[in-house]
């Protein structure tokens, strides 16, 4: 439940690609030269992104536009929450709202995930939220997309045992994909949860709210570190669109 609402109008749109440049989606080390372009791979300093200068405890990976990053944390005024983009004009723009609104509990890194994110914690997140990746549906592109073995490595570095992943895509391709990546990982136990009452989160994010209004079916998944993998395709039977 947010506490305010956010007059987006006052924040011009930028035109942002539909897709950014291929060379964003694989790590710097492909890169033989520096590309004025990639996003840096840094170690951020928490003082710089949020006012009590302390980690993020909830992560958001492919904020796009950024209004569940936005709203979540205006709802949460007492949690960081981190989100990583790799488009430059969409972090910017998201600066400038959160700037504007004065919120001060989140920030939005220009960061490719695939770099890895050894500078957040081990044990140190609550959620970690990966919403509707770009789907990459072409074999010949499957390469650009984040979700692999290592990123799970990483999650399950950086999750709290108590800790959740979130999941959410519209597209079946990317669901069916995401589910092998995560059964043949074997560190999380993940169900479908269509109910809104045991998903969560209330903010919905920008391409949860085009999908809504277009009528187009997406899937939420809730994974929870696992000490056994979940039998494999035990949850697909509650597979289902909300
Ligand atoms: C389809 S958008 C979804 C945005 C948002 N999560 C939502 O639900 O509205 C996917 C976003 O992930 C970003 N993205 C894709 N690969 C990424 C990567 N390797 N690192 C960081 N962001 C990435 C894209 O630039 C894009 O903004």
């Amino acid at each position: 439940m947010t506490s305010r609402t956010i007059d987006y109008t006052k924040y011009p749109v930028p035109r942002i690609r539909h897709h950014a440049n291929p060379t964003l989606y694989l790590p710097e080390s492909n890169h033989h030269v520096h590309l004025s372009y990639y996003p840096p791979v840094v170690v951020p300093d928490w003082r710089e992104h949020f006012a009590n200068g302390q980690p993020p405890a909830w992560l958001d990976v492919g904020s796009g536009m950024g209004k569940f990053l936005i709203e979540t944390a205006l709802g949460a005024p007492e949690t960081n929450i981190l989100g990583i983009e790799l488009r430059k004009t969409a972090v910017e723009w998201v600066q400038s709202v959160l700037h504007g609104e004065k919120i001060s509990n989140a920030s939005l890194l220009w960061y490719s995930v695939v770099n890895g994110l050894q500078f957040i914690e081990t044990g140190s997140l609550e959620k970690i939220f990966y919403f509707f990746p770009d789907p990459w549906v072409k074999k010949r592109h499957h390469k650009r997309r984040a979700f692999s073995n290592a990123l799970l490595d990483e999650f399950a570095r950086m999750l709290r045992p108590d800790g959740r992943l979130y999941l959410m895509t519209d597209v079946p391709e990317v669901d069916d994909y995401q589910q092998e990546v995560l059964r043949e990982h074997g560190y999380f136990s993940c169900q479908y949860t269509p109910s809104d009452a045991e998903w969560g989160p209330t903010v919905r994010t920008d391409q949860e709210r085009f999908c809504l209004k277009k009528n187009i079916p997406y899937v939420r998944v809730t994974c929870v570190p696992a000490l056994q993998p979940a039998p494999d395709g035990a949850d697909h039977d509650q597979h289902s669109h909300s």
